[in-house]
């Protein structure tokens, strides 16, 4: 607290000083995307009808079988209980399954995974576990907001690393471990990556693994988009490299492949030692998701897989009818192969504008909201990501929007400024 007046105190000028910001709060800028929500809800309060491609929210309904299950198991009132923190047996033996059929790798339920209350959560509460403060983590930019907000929290400071899977980003570990004081001990991966939509292949995560062991540094590796792919790279996992159970562990989650966002889901997967330090918080922390809820999830992991193949089919549809249509109204966006995103550069006539006008601007000319690339760190700042969550029918509308707003901006010589250009404030990374 703030040096003033705070105790016991009976004198009438007695002002309190607790004004002061938190030390961990001051640390979490609030959200870029909160600026652009902002205009989004006073748009809709006007009554105009936006179309929200901004939030990575899954809309399908969850399959029936699965709610079934829940339905059916939260009858019994022994399910009422509090469940276990570390997730019920059944439920870790069926994520080794998956991991066997899908990936051809062996996992010990007991000591090999975790299940946690979504995979946003795991990755948090494992930086915590792992992070003493002043540690070194390296952290792609841009990317999912917690992969850098969680080892902030944990007092660690952040090194940003290119996102793209490539030469690049393996040299810019190379420096990153002959110059960071001191050495890095953690590094996120994530493909298919939110927000760029890349993915990676078994051969870069050969690199990955031998550069990690070399250096004797943590990899997390955020799988959350396994499922979400369209092309002929299907997403591997990085434990398929041999050796990568020493300094590997994976998170992988419920809410996208299974159209389950809402019931908080996933698992961590992998290295015991990183297993077992995040079950040792967790059981500080939670009991455990809602039985029927994890009940549920192995209905869901065991059960029949064809609603994967069509939340993939119905991602993918909406991806072709995105991207040909911006396209032909003149934005040119390269073709997603995995995710549910669409990382769209900013047509050159806006770029100067940077990603929190030129998602205002969308807004207001368009109507139609996307998410600011400064969102996910500040080397997104020249692209917005456009999110595959609304149907064909309101994407094309989308679309049709968007086009009216580029070929009325065609027709004017100057560069554009956005409204309220001024007054923007931008405090993500
Ligand atoms: C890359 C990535 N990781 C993790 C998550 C969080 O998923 P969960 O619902 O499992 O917490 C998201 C959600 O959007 C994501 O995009």
């Amino acid at each position: 607290m703030a040096s003033g007046c705070y105790t016991l105190c009976d004198s009438d000028n007695c002002k309190l000083n607790m004004a002061e910001e938190f030390h961990r709060i001051r640390r979490l800028p609030p959200y870029v995307f909160a600026e652009v929500n902002a205009a989004k809800a006073r748009a809709r309060a006007e009554g105009q009808d936006i179309i929200d491609l901004g939030m990575g929210n899954p809309d399908s309904a969850t399959p029936p079988h699965i709610v079934a299950k829940l339905v059916e198991t939260v009858q019994d009132p022994r399910t009422h209980r509090y469940s276990s923190s570390k997730g019920i047996p059944g439920l870790r033996r069926a994520l080794a399954a998956y991991y066997q059929r899908r990936f051809d790798v062996a996992l010990d339920p007991e000591t090999e995974i975790i299940a946690t209350l979504g995979s946003k959560e795991g990755l948090a509460n494992l930086a915590s576990a792992i992070t003493s403060p002043g540690d070194t983590i390296l952290v792609p930019n841009p990317s999912y907001p917690i992969h850098q907000f969680g080892f902030i929290i944990a007092g660690a400071s952040v090194r940003s690393v290119p996102a793209k899977p490539g030469p690049d980003l393996l040299a810019a570990l190379d420096r990153a471990v002959r110059h960071s004081v001191p050495k890095p001990t953690a590094l996120i991966v994530n493909f298919p990556s939110n927000p760029t939509a890349w993915l990676a292949d078994l051969d870069f995560y050969r690199e990955i693994v031998a550069f990690a062991r070399r250096h004797e540094i943590w990899v997390l590796s955020d799988l959350a988009y396994a499922e979400i792919y369209f092309g002929s790279l299907v997403p591997p996992s990085i434990l398929q490299v041999p050796g990568a159970k020493e300094i590997a562990v994976e998170f992988t989650s419920m809410s996208k492949t299974y159209s389950m966002p809402g019931w908080r889901i996933g698992f961590a997967a992998g290295n015991p030692r990183l297993v077992a330090a995040l079950a040792r918080m967790k059981s500080y922390l939670d009991y455990g998701a809602f039985t029927p809820i994890q009940v549920a999830a192995v209905a869901a992991l065991n059960g029949p897989q064809d609603c994967v193949a069509d939340v993939r089919a119905l991602y993918k549809d909406r991806r072709d009818v995105l991207i040909r249509g911006l396209a032909q109204a003149g934005w040119d966006i390269p073709n997603p192969e995995g995710s549910m995103f669409a990382w769209a550069p900013i047509p050159p006539r806006y770029a100067h504008l940077g990603s929190v006008a030129f998602a205002k601007l969308l807004l207001e000319r368009a109507q139609v909201a996307v998410a600011p690339g400064l969102g996910f760190g500040e080397h997104g700042d020249t692209h917005v990501r456009i999110g595959l969550v609304e149907n064909t029918h309101r994407l094309r509308q989308a679309i049709r929007n968007i086009r009216g707003f580029l070929a009325a901006d065609s027709n004017v010589a100057a560069p554009l400024m956005a409204p309220g250009l001024a007054t923007v404030g931008v405090a993500a990374s």
